[in-house]
């Protein structure tokens, strides 16, 4: 039996019991065990029990499968193209490709390459030397220098404009940088992992993404299933944020069964992200437990 048939069941089951409980009036003993189960006290036994691996909540079949591709690849120098949803932890995966290889102790550098203007770019990953441009007040190096024997994250690839997409080729190619304004290149050693929500190969037949620059990024592709996908995460997750947002609130909040069961059926096109905005504003109204009623509307019901 499949793991996600497995956890459908036991789903059903719970609801089942659930709906048991209400008629048997015992509803107020299961959403004190239930709370027991989800509050998370401040012991370390309590967090080892966390599904957490690479510094990432989940324990389903898709979350797993990441976490094994992490795991042949988390050592290597490979390139890794993290693809997925927005909010299904992409840039996660690249802190965590950083935080648990051999290049820990070197600098983690994020460009988003959709937020900085085309012009700008250049400057930003490959440095600049003074007076190259207006406003060129000093030589600058850029995230290729200043990450050397550490990691740079292209965040948003899928945005970089097609005359950087070159720029960027020869570097891979050819493991130097030239800054902009400069004569002489510099030979440098990082890591790179990008990461998009957009679908690069479609973006190489319509010829708006180079095919060659694909590939050289693209040796590894981790894919990010969507939540909708991975429900059975839906309560470690819950129980995750829960702890994290009633340390900032200063609150202890745990969250019913039947909130639980209503979380598990959203469709959450903003993934994870969107489920620790509506805990978090469902933790301010909730008083000991999130309640259904706790819970604002879904975006997509
Ligand atoms: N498996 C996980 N465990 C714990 N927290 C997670 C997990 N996945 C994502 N998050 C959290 O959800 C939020 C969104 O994750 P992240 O920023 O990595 O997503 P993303 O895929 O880069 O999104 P976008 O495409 O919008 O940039 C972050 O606060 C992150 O810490
Ligand atoms: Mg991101």
């Amino acid at each position: 039996m499949s793991e996600s048939v497995k956890k459908d069941e036991l789903r059903a089951r719970l609801e089942r019991l659930v709906e048991d409980a209400r008629r048997d009036g015992r509803l107020a003993e299961l959403e004190q065990i239930f709370r027991s189960l989800t509050t998370v006290p401040d012991t370390a036994a309590s967090t080892g029990e966390m599904p957490m691996r690479f510094g990432m909540v989940g324990d389903s079949a898709p979350m797993q499968a990441v976490f094994k591709l992490l795991e042949r690849v988390v050592e290597s120098d490979v390139s890794v193209l993290v693809h997925g949803e927005t909010g299904t932890g992409k840039e996660l995966v690249a802190q965590a490709l950083h935080k648990y290889g051999h290049r820990k102790a070197k600098p983690f550098l994020a460009e988003n390459c959709a937020a900085v203007p085309a012009n700008l770019l250049e400057s930003e990953l490959f440095g600049h030397k003074k007076g190259s441009f207006t406003g060129a007040i000093a030589d600058r190096p850029g995230h290729f220098v200043a990450a050397d024997g550490g990691t740079v994250f292209l965040d948003e690839i899928g945005d970089m404009p097609l005359a950087m997409q070159s720029k960027l080729l020869r570097v891979l190619q050819d493991g130097e940088v030239r800054a902009v304004g400069a004569n002489t290149s510099k030979k440098v050693d990082v890591r790179v992992v990008a990461a998009t929500n957009k679908d690069l190969v479609a973006m190489c037949k319509a010829g708006t993404f180079r095919e060659d620059l694909y590939f050289r990024l693209n040796v590894v592709t981790i894919t990010l299933p969507p939540l909708r996908e991975r429900k059975g995460d839906i309560a470690h997750l819950t129980q995750f944020f829960l702890k994290k947002i009633g340390a900032e609130m200063n609150k202890q909040v745990a969250v019913t069964p039947e909130a639980l069961i209503v979380l598990e059926g959203w469709k959450w096109p903003g993934n994870v992200r969107e489920l620790d905005n509506v805990l978090r504003r469902a933790a301010v109204f909730a008083r000991e437990a999130i309640r259904p009623e706790d819970i604002g509307p879904p975006i997509v019901p």
